[in-house]
């Protein structure tokens, strides 16, 4: 059953940015065009350059024209979502442009005559978002309609929440003072993923899978974030940021905790994200000593990436020409529980990889079989794997062995391969939509904690306080279009295995 979304106030700080046009407004486009949002609600940019509701309304067109262009898809409900779209110009540390958001959403309010939930988006460089919740707070929007007598507002924060595990806690005191935990909605569009909601049911809908899914059938587990891409229009963004902060320490932490996490008692929120935090509560950080060991970091040089000359990080627009700011990290990480202990977990996201692919692999060991025994299936070659295709090509497959047809007894390696393409026919939901729905309805299942975020801070913040120590490194180490820094490769051939992607 498609949920039912009331009239709702969004205001978007940080509007003219990318991660309003490339996801929340094509996601706002495609909910009302399937008919799941209402034809009246109000959506307010705030950003500090000059547009008016209509200059705003056209560049929002553009955006969602591109968008649909690259999914073969035309515009055809533009005029309903235009009617819906709110400009109001200003600088985040100005008093001025929440003074006037008080008065602009109170007409929304006599138009409606009710008090209409509003949501206050945060898609600003993090560096913005104390002043802005100093503005909400002050200016009483916060606590919405009526200006103190309801509370029907509700926050929702982009990634990166911080910088380290002092500034992220700094955060959440600061949200704290005016919000709610139940009003916090602290993003990590992993978590929404289509495939990888889907790890749960995968584990638990299937009671056979979770019987071998520990540390006595399981070898490692290898977790992979790459993308071809490079960092685009975002140096002023990703410079001091870097890949461990940007992905590690939510994207990989997010599909960690729901390849590893126990089955939730029921599908609530509390008990969900309750499981998550737990195994996540049990990772084992990297010490300073150890960082040089377990952690290989790279930033990327120029290369080809899918035929095309490519430049090298530090020649991108806003980035230092002498950046150390890293574009690459591999780890190796051990969860200390019962069902996980001894098994490594290795973890890796870069850019400007030969190729864009997310997926876990799920490597299973590889005992000696009696009957067997003269095929010599021991290596790791040999082992079976699961692979979860986050992705492209979503779906989910296993390597396993197989008698090749013929007179003499060969075994040979094939793959059982679920895809949704071919299972549902349908294109997979996007995740910017099912977290706005989320928010709308009030289900924080698939939002990050505080709780969780700050076990994933304490394990990423020891790993740059081991790189303070580390002397600089040696930038660039890897070619755009390859593999990754060689020194990727011995982190795991040290252990005797081999990534699999
Ligand atoms: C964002 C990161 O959170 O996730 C980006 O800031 C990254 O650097 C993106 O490209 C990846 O998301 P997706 O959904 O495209 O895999």
């Amino acid at each position: 059953m498609q949920p039912m979304i009331s009239t709702f106030v969004m205001v978007i700080f940080g509007a003219t940015g990318d991660l309003t046009a490339r996801k929340l407004m094509p996601a706002l486009y495609s909910l009302l065009e399937q008919g799941i949002l209402p034809d009246r609600f109000f959506v307010v940019g705030v950003a500090r350059r000059e547009f008016t509701h209509e200059s705003f309304r056209e560049l929002m067109k553009e955006t969602v024209i591109k968008e649909l262009r690259s999914k073969n898809l035309e515009l055809r409900i533009w005029e309903k979502l235009k009617k819906n779209l709110y400009y109001q110009q200003g600088f985040f540390e100005d008093k001025e442009p929440y003074e006037k958001l008080v008065d602009l959403l109170s007409s929304f309010d006599k138009e409606i005559a009710a008090c209409i939930t509003r949501f206050f988006y945060l898609a600003t460089p993090p560096q913005n978002y104390s002043q802005i919740l100093k503005h909400l707070s002050s200016s009483k929007l916060s606590e919405g309609c009526g200006q103190g007598s309801s509370k029907w507002t509700r926050v929702l924060i982009e990634k990166p929440f911080g910088k380290d595990q002092e500034t992220a806690r700094l955060l959440e005191e600061q949200l704290a003072r005016t919000f709610e935990d139940r009003q916090i909605y602290r993003i990590d569009h992993y978590l929404a993923k289509e495939t990888i909601q889907n790890i749960l049911a995968f584990r638990f809908a299937n009671r056979f899978v979770e019987d071998i899914w520990n540390n006595k059938h399981i070898d490692n587990v290898q977790i992979t974030l790459f993308e071809a891409g490079g960092i685009g229009n975002r140096g002023k963004f990703y410079e001091g940021v870097g890949a461990l902060r940007d992905a590690v320490q939510n994207h990989l932490m997010a599909m960690l905790s729901y390849t590893t996490m126990e089955e939730p008692a029921s599908f609530t929120a509390s008990d969900i994200r309750g499981e998550r935090v737990k195994v996540l509560s049990k990772l084992r950080c990297i010490e300073k000593e150890e960082v040089k060991n377990l952690v290989v970091r790279g930033q990327y040089g120029a290369g080809m990436v899918g035929g095309r000359q490519v430049a090298g990080y530090r020649e991108e627009k806003d980035v230092a020409f002498d950046s150390l700011t890293e574009t690459y990290v591999a780890l190796k990480l051990f969860i200390d529980n019962d069902c996980w202990s001894g098994v490594p977990f290795y973890l890796r996201t870069g850019k400007r990889m030969s190729k864009s692919a997310v997926q876990i692999d799920v490597q299973f060991k590889n005992p000696q079989s009696k009957l067997y025994r003269e095929f010599k299936l021991t290596s790791d070659e040999h082992a079976n794997v699961l692979t979860i295709r986050v992705q492209p090509k979503e779906g989910i497959s296993l390597k396993f062995f197989a008698k090749a047809p013929g007179l003499t007894y060969n075994l040979s390696p094939v793959n059982m391969d679920f895809s949704y393409l071919t299972s549902f026919k349908r294109d997979i939901t996007d995740s910017y939509e099912k977290l706005l729905i989320d928010a709308m309805v009030g289900d924080q299942t698939l939002f990050a904690t505080s709780a969780g975020f700050g076990h994933t801070w304490e394990f990423v913040t020891k790993i740059l306080k081991g790189w303070e120590k580390q002397p600089p490194p040696k930038f660039p180490n890897y070619e755009a279009g390859s593999a990754g820094p060689k020194e990727a490769d011995e982190l795991i051939e040290r252990d005797g295995r081999r990534w699999l992607l």
